[in-house]
């Protein structure tokens, strides 16, 4: 029989010590636990990458500013941090919400995080086809649905139902896709709007989406953060398609996103009465957006309608950002970073309002408030 060697009991000690850091140090205030990430290419970090699917951004110079990966495209579809990254940082996880797709996002990788957001994913199932492949919300939580068992595993079931519910927020970005991917497509390709008034799409995914968060719930999710849909009607890719002035933004996307988000509310409001124990978080995205896109002077951009990374037409809109598109110089002065996403200066704005700011774009707490609760 070999005996065993006194290094490596040291080691099997320093092994349960440092698991039993993440475990006690889950009644600890010192910052959040975990963040769980679900939603479309705002705050995909990578997932996509893993798929067949026309919706990529791990091509240069996507990334170019992205400290951690020394400026390589990791797969998010901004020049830097989406909102999501900037978010968990400041809550004190120690380190990115890891992509579930990733093959190395198993074991202790997942105690700060798990990211199921897959651009071109949205609400219903059938957004996005036009890329093939990606990510839907109920898939996103099939996933969860395992990554949950996992932390059963690594912790033990009672710490596991502790840390998820009570040291874990769960945040979900996602519905500009069902209509930009979805219900505004030409009528002869795949959009809902050949059979559905507005009214009835939108009704549609409210009743999924209650259900979806009704399923996190049941896997014991308690902190929640949902981002209603911003002003689609103002990204580069509207205005170039419908050949806009600087300061116009197309009327019926708009519309449609300020529709859905007001039913959006009331269902949040619905199951903030609803889920026991539940604290359900509502981001107003539009208004923080909308007001990024008229005052951007005051922030210190220089345009809030022209792409950085894009090509065609006035406002550089049409083709996504890759290796051959035109690329400005001064990337934190645009508010856009694509023809459809936000740049990195503008994720900054965003997350420091959500963070911290008041019931006017986050209410009833904001996500500094939500962490110590
Ligand atoms: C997983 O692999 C990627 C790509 O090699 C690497 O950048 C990342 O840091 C790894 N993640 C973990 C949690 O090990
Ligand atoms: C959407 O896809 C999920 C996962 O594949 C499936 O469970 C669900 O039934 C689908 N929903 C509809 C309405 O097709
Ligand atoms: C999670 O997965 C199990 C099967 O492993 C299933 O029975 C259960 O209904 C799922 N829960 C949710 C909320 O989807
Ligand atoms: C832009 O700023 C002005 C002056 O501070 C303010 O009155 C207005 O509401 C802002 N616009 C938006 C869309 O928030």
């Amino acid at each position: 029989m070999a005996s065993v060697k006194p290094w490596s009991l040291v080691l099997v000690v320093f092994c349960i010590m440092s698991l039993s850091y993440f475990v006690n140090g889950a009644g600890s205030n010192e910052g959040l636990g975990a963040s769980f990430i679900f939603g479309d290419s705002l705050v995909d970090a990578g997932n996509n990458n893993y798929l067949q699917t026309l919706s990529r951004a791990n091509i240069p110079p996507n990334g170019i500013d992205f400290k951690a990966s020394g400026g390589q495209p990791t797969g998010r579809y901004t020049n830097g941090r989406t909102i999501g990254d900037i978010v968990g940082e400041e809550l004190g996880v120690p380190s990115y919400a890891v992509p579930y797709l990733a093959p190395n996002s198993t074991g202790k990788a997942i105690l700060y995080g798990v990211n199921y957001a897959s651009g071109g994913g949205g609400i219903m199932n059938a957004t996005g086809r036009i890329f093939v492949n990606r990510l839907g919300l109920d898939i996103q939580i099939d996933y969860f649905n395992n990554t949950r068992k996992q932390f059963d595993k690594l912790l033990g079931p009672s710490k596991a139902k502790d840390y998820i519910s009570k040291r874990s927020i769960f945040s979900i970005t996602i519905g500009a896709n069902d209509f930009l991917n979805n219900y505004l497509l030409p009528v002869l390709s795949v959009g809902a709007r050949i059979s559905e008034s507005p009214d009835a799409f939108i009704d549609d995914m409210i009743n999924h989406l209650r259900n979806q968060l009704t399923r996190l719930y049941q896997l014991d999710a308690r902190k929640f953060v949902i981002g209603n849909v911003g002003p689609i009607g103002c990204i580069p890719y509207q205005k170039t398609l419908n050949q806009l002035n600087e300061n116009e933004c197309v009327d019926l996307a708009n519309k449609l996103a300020m529709q859905y988000n007001r039913r959006l509310k009331e269902l949040l409001s619905e199951l903030n009465g609803k889920l026991q124990g539940a604290i359900v978080v509502h981001a107003n995205v539009y208004d923080l957006v909308m007001e990024l896109i008229t005052n951007y002077t005051k922030y210190g951009f220089t345009t809030a309608s022209k792409a950085c990374c894009g090509n065609g037409g006035q406002f550089a809109g049409i083709i996504p950002c890759g290796p051959t598109s035109s690329l400005c110089k001064d990337r934190e002065k645009h508010v856009f970073w694509d023809p459809y996403h936000p740049s990195e200066a503008a994720n900054v704005i965003i997350a420091r309002q959500l963070l911290s700011g008041s019931t006017k774009y986050i209410s009833p707490v904001n996500l500094k408030q939500l962490r110590n609760l």
